[in-house]
């Protein structure tokens, strides 16, 4: 090191230019500073702002990643990735917060890093005036595989282990971290990777945290009829959507079919167990809430005898939640027009950079078309498939995170928990570390229940030692 910086002193005294190497950390950038953990503790870390992890940047908004570094961090010290996106729009890189869960990963002694990325909503200005939406699917997840590249190719020119890095985010969020989980290194994603001038490493990670995950996109609008359609008298729906409604709940059983989902007992879950297959996770979540000392629903299908679940009527429970919960109309997700349906934040993420907003899924687009043999052309079929993390899980061209940390409320109607269940039982039967669980009582939420998910951390990160 010393040598190095003596030949780096006597090339600038020499009047030689030496040129930082793109994309090289620099660790005398940063800047000390302290936060005061929620225990009152101080917390002194040194704080990395606003590094571009691409050289050619097309955004300067969005990217760039900021890390924080805590005292006592060494080369063992897994990272924490940390990802804001929310609705599937851009997020810029932000400071750790004591009270949220960068704050606590950063008291618990990580490193954490907090990217930003573009999303459906980022544009820029071009030298000809026109403005250009730079954020379009596949957008983020380019960027965020670009920041874990960047992690990677710095790996020993800074505190923190980057064949450790944990990935967490909510809702959009929650889905790239389940896209980075699942499509680490895989080709499809190399070519636009090198044109954006991402550091020529790896970029897998070591375990996702996916907190209500909006994914499976293509798959998100049969998901939710067959969940919520039970619930189609209150939903107050025209004709036009209760048949979209009814077609895609149809479409929901291929659908299963094509998955091969496999029980806990190694058996091929079909249309007529798959019930018993999510009421296990109900079941499982309202036993949990029972104990810790919750009430549950009078009407919601449980029998409960001295302070116990004893038992459950799964059919009800979805009748009952699907009248609770639902939120959408049908069709969830890849609405625009189709039955009188709005554009939604997915259409929008499909777009195209001019902004106009697309369909993503053969379904929107027979319906807005009338014609009942119209597909999404190829483009939209690699972007789809780009946002999907099902797909990549047993492709082994991909090298998918070994351990997984994904939760859903039972009162969220932004997805089905159908999608969460079916990312479940896809990693489970391809053999990797899968904690799941339906959170009782929960919205449409994220980072909660922190003790319970550092203490899986801590067991993941030791075990894998
Ligand atoms: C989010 C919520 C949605 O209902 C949706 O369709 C997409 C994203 C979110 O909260 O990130």
């Amino acid at each position: 090191m010393r040598l190095l910086r003596f030949i780096i002193l006597l090339c600038f005294a020499c009047g030689w230019r030496v040129a930082a190497a793109p994309l090289s950390f620099d660790a005398t950038a940063g800047e000390r500073r302290t936060m005061t953990a929620p225990d009152g503790r101080t917390v002194p870390y040194t704080a990395y702002e606003n590094i571009f992890y691409i050289t050619e940047v097309e955004d300067s908004t969005y990217q760039t990643i900021n890390i924080f570094i805590p005292d006592g961090a060494d080369g063992n010290t897994p990272i924490f990735l940390k990802t804001n996106v929310g609705g599937y729009m851009a997020s810029a890189a932000s400071q750790v917060r004591s009270g949220d869960v960068t704050g606590r990963a950063l008291a618990e002694g990580y490193v954490v890093a907090i990217p930003g990325c573009r999303g459906r909503n980022a544009v820029v200005t071009g030298p000809d005036g026109r403005r250009r939406y730079t954020g379009k699917a596949p957008a983020a997840i380019l960027d965020l595989k670009a920041a874990v590249r960047y992690l990677r190719a710095n790996d020993s020119r800074m505190p923190g282990n980057a064949e450790r890095i944990v990935t967490d985010g909510t809702s959009a969020g929650g889905a790239l971290s389940a896209l980075l989980g699942a499509t680490g290194n895989h080709p499809d994603y190399v070519p636009m990777l090198r044109a954006m001038g991402a550091a020529d490493a790896r970029d897998d990670i070591f375990a996702a945290v996916c907190f209500c995950p909006i994914t499976d996109l293509e798959h998100a609008d049969m998901s939710y009829e067959w969940l919520f359609s039970s619930a189609n008298a209150q939903r107050r729906l025209s004709a036009a959507q209760t048949a979209v409604s009814e077609q895609l709940t149809r479409d929901f059983s291929a659908y299963l079919h094509e998955l091969q989902i496999r029980d806990g007992d190694g058996a091929i879950v079909t249309e007529s167990n798959y019930i018993d297959f999510i009421g296990d996770f109900i079941l499982a979540s309202a036993k949990q809430a029972v104990t810790a000392g919750a009430t549950l629903p009078a009407d919601a299908g449980f029998t409960v005898q001295d302070g116990r679940v004893t038992a459950f009527d799964v059919m009800r429970y979805l009748e009952w939640m699907a009248a609770a919960v639902r939120l959408k109309t049908p069709p969830a997700f890849d609405a625009m027009q189709v039955a009188g349906g709005r554009t939604t934040p997915e259409n929008d993420l499909f777009g195209d950079s001019d902004g106009t907003p697309r369909h993503f899924t053969d379904f929107g687009l027979q319906q807005t078309s009338g014609d009942r043999d119209a597909h999404v052309p190829a483009d939209m079929i690699a972007r789809v498939r780009m946002m999907n993390p099902m797909g990549y899980i047993e492709d082994t061209a991909a090298d998918t995170a070994p351990h997984w940390y994904i939760r859903h409320g039972s009162r969220d109607g932004d997805t089905a928990f159908t999608v969460p269940a079916n990312l479940y039982a896809k990693l489970q039967a391809n053999r990797y570390d899968v904690n799941f669980r339906i959170a009782w009582d929960r919205p449409h939420s994220g980072d909660y229940d922190l003790d319970e998910l550092f203490a899986w951390l801590r067991q993941i990160t030791a075990q894998d030692r």
